[in-house]
């Protein structure tokens, strides 16, 4: 039993694992992949989506590109930590993999209503494409069985004090995912923080010993370097593959139904994931969260999908 999914993504370093979780485990069906500007200009997101195949050798599935931006306000890609063209590390080499040319809202559209059963759309980026999907297209919600994405935060921020990147950066984009009414899990620093990258991790997948393995560990050395520099985190988290783990092996986290509100007019606080954990407000719960990771059983699942990508 797979889980058809539509991985929407901003690559972006962590992306790109994910991306290769989703191409590489057995118990997901990588159907699409759609890129938005987030971590990089969407030209770099898109260019990044398409080696991230290459190299992996992942073919036979369509990317297609989407929004630049966010739906109100200005792109402030994450160069603080992605580099110039949100791939930083390794020399990148030119694709192979084509670029459909549908834009990612028409293409998300055409699979999600040639698809026999519902299908998950996972987002580790801005979650512009897939409010505009939303909006544009709600006759398809009930055709997506839920939406898993990385974003927002139980606790603090990265991008402010009280800001995740992802959510800051199209907070709009997330009232309306909430709005929808479509099943959804938010995976946020809270419990991407627990996925650190430290010497041992890096030294088990070096371990692995194949191109696409020296390859990923070139991108996170790139990755924490940036991450010790910024945010005194010597030991980067990778965040987005955590959404197609939970996806792979439920088990791998805890998860718990709440309630999620996104400030969208604070002047200190706009992007914020307001969770309410304990019910304080007495809300409706509207979404799931995900809190505590396995953290060996996470970098197993990472592990395996490399050593199947070969
Ligand atoms: O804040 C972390 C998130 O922002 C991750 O998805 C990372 O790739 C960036 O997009
Ligand atoms: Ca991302």
């Amino acid at each position: 039993m797979t889980t058809p999914i539509i991985l929407d993504c901003d690559p972006g370093h962590d992306d790109v694992f994910a991306i290769w979780l989703a191409a590489g485990d057995p118990a997901i069906e990588l159907r699409a992949i759609t890129t938005v500007g987030g971590n990089g200009r969407l030209e770099h997101t898109t260019l990044n989506a398409r080696i991230a195949c290459t190299v992996a050798g992942i073919e036979g599935v369509p990317i297609a590109a989407g929004a630049a931006g966010p739906l109100a306000g200005e792109l402030h890609p994450a160069d603080w930590i992605h580099g110039d063209n949100a791939l930083g590390g390794p020399v990148l080499p030119e694709p192979t993999v084509p670029l459909d040319e549908r834009d990612a809202i028409t293409f998300m559209r055409d699979v999600i209503e040639a698809s026999a059963e519902p299908i998950t759309i996972v987002a580790t980026g801005p979650l512009t494409n897939v409010a505009v999907l939303l909006r544009d297209h709600a006759e398809l919600a009930p055709r997506i069985a839920r939406i898993v994405w990385m974003g927002g935060s139980t606790t603090r921020g990265n991008v402010t004090p009280y800001a995740e990147f992802n959510a800051w950066t199209d907070p709009e984009a997330i009232k309306i995912a909430l709005d929808s009414g479509v099943d959804f899990t938010m995976v946020g620093l809270n419990i991407s923080h627990q996925a650190l990258i430290t010497r041992e991790v890096r030294d088990r997948l070096s371990a692995i010993g194949t191109p696409l393995s020296a390859f990923g560990v070139e991108l996170l050395e790139f990755f924490c370097s940036t991450y010790e520099r910024a945010e005194r985190m010597p030991d980067g988290p990778l965040h987005d593959p955590i959404t197609v783990a939970l996806l792979a092996d439920p088990a791998v986290a805890t998860t718990v139904r709440t309630r999620i509100d996104v400030e969208l007019d604070g002047t200190e606080t706009r992007g914020a994931t307001s969770t309410d954990l304990i019910d304080i407000l007495g809300r409706e719960h509207n979404a799931t969260v995900a809190l505590d990771l396995d953290v060996d059983r996470f970098w197993g699942l990472i592990e395996r999908s490399l050593r199947a990508l070969g």
